[in-house]
């Protein structure tokens, strides 16, 4: 039920900081992340994690990827499971795999899943529908717990794919004394970002609803994000988008900025910043209009959307902080345009067929 929104998908925006309270609540105990020791135990023994999925729930795979090798020393690699379906590289001696999926039943990862079975390889899911394809199938299984999501739009299971990732690399780095109090921390400034989506609403109104094409940039874990932040604004708003490292705009894409281009930077990792800031000025030189979705601790006053600062070891939360903008410029740009927001055209919930 909608409720009072006009499309699920808002509905399930604004219900992001819920979701996190809840994996807290569910995965927490005396202040540690509970996870069944069988799984920690079969991770343990790996010497290369290899996490699958599609669309969105790869884009959540690139994030979480960074926090198994940060926090648990486990050298991770994220791919597309319709690539790793046929393609795949020399994988390791002892490896493991994740399998990442809001359905549990995505065709392209049941394929991977049937292949390392064959192959004895050790397997967890984590998904949204529970006693699905991939649940089943796979060695263990953790749920996200994010609610039923009904927008073709992926929004808080890419959210619920990422803070479970997070979670299981905690538990896998045995611990993380703070990262409870952490958690809670960032389900408030969920809130807040969320509570400021007039803002937001604006910036969609005057940059993207009327521009034929955009291209979002970040760099590190920020780099990660401008996929999905692209993968969103295009499935629902039909605006052709790309994402990409603000390092290689100089490479090639920097030739498709004209006047009004709009160009939307992506900051949240202090060692990065000051370099893509100077991308986004070489875009504003040749007529880009440049938006910035900028934390706190690194903005000016000069920025468009200011996220909650995130200072120190907490800058890894930023991918989580910058996915409700992005999701949200997504849903303005969609709805400014008077589309279905919720059914986008040419596109299903569950894709069940290669
Ligand atoms: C985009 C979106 C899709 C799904 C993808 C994988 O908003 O929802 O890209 O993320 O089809 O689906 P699941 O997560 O069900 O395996």
């Amino acid at each position: 039920d909608k409720g009072t929104y006009p499309f699920f998908m808002l509905k399930e925006i604004d219900e992001q900081a819920i979701v996190a309270r809840n994996l807290i609540e569910h995965y927490f105990v005396n202040g540690l992340p509970q996870i069944d020791e069988k799984i920690l135990s079969a991770i343990k023994q790996a010497d290369r994690l290899y996490i699958v999925a599609a669309g969105t729930s790869y884009h959540a795979a690139l994030i979480g990827r960074r926090f198994f090798e940060k926090w648990a020393g486990i050298s991770t690699e994220a791919h597309i499971a319709s690539e790793f379906a046929y393609d795949h590289p020399l994988i390791s001696k002892k490896p493991f795999f994740v399998f990442i999926s809001q359905s549990g039943e995505t065709a392209d990862s049941i394929q991977v899943l049937d292949f390392i079975k064959k192959e004895h390889y050790p397997s967890l899911t984590l998904a949204n529908v529970m006693n699905s394809t991939l649940t089943r199938e796979a060695d263990f299984a953790l749920p996200i717990l994010a609610g039923p999501e009904i927008a073709v739009a992926s929004t808080k299971a890419y959210m619920a794919q990422i803070l479970t990732q997070v979670i299981l690399a905690a538990a896998l780095a045995g611990g993380h004394d703070q990262l409870q109090a952490e958690l809670s921390r960032l389900a408030i400034d969920l809130q807040t970002v969320i509570d400021g989506q007039d803002k937001i609403k604006e910036l969609a109104d005057t940059y993207l609803v009327h521009a034929d094409r955009a291209f979002y940039i970040g760099r590190a874990a920020d780099a990660d994000v401008t996929l999905e932040a692209a993968l969103k604004l295009k499935e629902i708003s039909y605006t052709l988008v790309e994402g990409f490292a603000a390092g290689e705009l100089k490479h090639g894409t920097i030739s498709l900025i004209e006047q009004n281009t709009p160009v939307i930077a992506l900051i949240s990792q202090s060692k990065t910043a000051g370099l893509t800031r100077s991308n986004l000025e070489e875009t504003m030189a040749r007529g880009a209009k440049a938006m910035t979705i900028v934390t706190k601790n690194l903005a000016s006053s000069d920025d468009d959307i200011i996220l909650p600062a995130l200072n120190g070891e907490m800058e890894m939360f930023g991918p989580i902080l910058e996915a409700v903008p992005i999701q949200l410029l997504a849903y303005y740009t969609s709805l400014g345009r008077k589309l279905d927001v919720d059914h986008p055209r040419n596109l299903a919930k569950s894709v069940t067929v290669q």
